[in-house]
């Protein structure tokens, strides 16, 4: 028998996609660039992209009392940090990869050096929107300090990824867990907690319900799945349903959770932090309802 007070799960995670889209080309507002720039920044913001972490501040806002709406600037900038770790990730002297998004990648498109700046120039855009945008001085000091955190968090990440450097004693598993919730954790993290404070912040209350703190023990259940899904979809999926190459993290001695324990464990890990992520989300009553059907999409990704 259906409960009427429980709303159904039948709405699509993914309704905010053409606001969010649209928002996204107004990232050059306010900023004097060179043409070049701008068509390369375009180039990697633009172009595609699942735009999971624009919809995670979106569903935060909405799970933290506020409209999805005000959250736009904070899931601009958290793009913005996204898309430069993507180009930078991609440079010959990361990941080199030449396949993003089903394109070439930027350095390919465009040339190492217009990549390096452009990645360079999206960090700074990132901090530029948040201190232009935001609708209060405390708020906008509250958002920088989560993306500042955020963005050092996956550069870290990317260190540990591609120097090593690991602290000693961490067991394999502990190893990949340590990387991820890094490198990929930190910037899920940053948005779910930046639309949290947006919503927060329009609905005019304070956070007496405990909000934030379940929204930040979702995104991290949420951030560390991703990036398993991530391993998983290199190992799974042929380069043209991904979009970029496959089938390299192996070769490129890369830690990952299907390398440390193998596919099955690190789908059943999956699956666990997927769980753990809906049981947050239902902890925030029938506003984190999009929180929740988000986790579901994103447990169940191939691309
Ligand atoms: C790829 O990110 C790199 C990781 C952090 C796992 P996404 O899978 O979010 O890539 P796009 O933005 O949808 O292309
Ligand atoms: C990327 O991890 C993490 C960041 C970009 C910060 P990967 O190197 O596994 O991402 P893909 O597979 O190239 O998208
Ligand atoms: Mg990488
Ligand atoms: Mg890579
Ligand atoms: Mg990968």
């Amino acid at each position: 028998m259906t409960d009427p007070t429980r709303p159904t799960r039948l709405a699509d995670p993914a309704d905010p996609l053409p606001v969010i889209e649209a928002h996204l080309a107004t990232w050059s507002r306010g900023f004097d660039l060179p043409p070049r720039l701008v068509h390369a920044v375009e180039y990697a913001l633009l172009g595609g992209g699942k735009r999971t972490r624009p919809l995670l501040a979106w569903h935060a806002s909405l799970a933290a009392g506020g409209t999805g709406h005000d959250a736009l600037d904070a899931a601009l900038a958290v793009e913005l940090v996204h898309c430069f770790s993507l180009v930078h990730d991609d440079l010959p002297a990361m990941d080199d990869d030449d396949l993003r998004r089903g394109k070439p990648t930027l350095h390919r498109h465009a040339g190492e050096a217009s990549a390096i700046l452009a990645g360079d120039a999206m960090l700074a855009l990132a901090f530029g929107v948040i201190a232009d945008r935001s609708p209060t001085p405390a708020l906008a000091a509250a958002l920088a300090h989560e993306l500042a955190q955020g963005s050092a968090g996956m550069i870290a990440g990317q260190v540990y990824d591609t120097l090593g450097g690991l602290p000693q004693g961490l067991d394999p598993e502990s190893q990949a867990r340590h990387i991820h919730e890094r490198k990929t954790g930190a910037l899920i993290v940053a948005a779910c907690r930046m639309g949290a404070r947006c919503g927060l912040h329009a609905s005019g209350r304070a956070d007496d319900r405990g909000v934030l703190p379940l929204i930040t023990e979702y995104a991290r259940a949420v951030g560390l799945m991703f990036q398993i899904a991530d391993d998983l979809i290199d190992v799974e999926q042929p380069h043209d349903h991904a979009g970029k190459r496959t089938n390299k993290d192996k070769d490129a001695g890369k830690v990952t959770y299907p390398g440390v324990m193998g596919v099955a464990a690190a789908r059943e890990r999956l699956d666990r932090l997927h769980a753990r992520a809906l049981d947050r989300a239902a902890a925030l009553g029938s506003n984190g309802q999009g929180l929740a059907l988000l986790a579901d999409s994103l447990a169940r990704r191939t691309r």
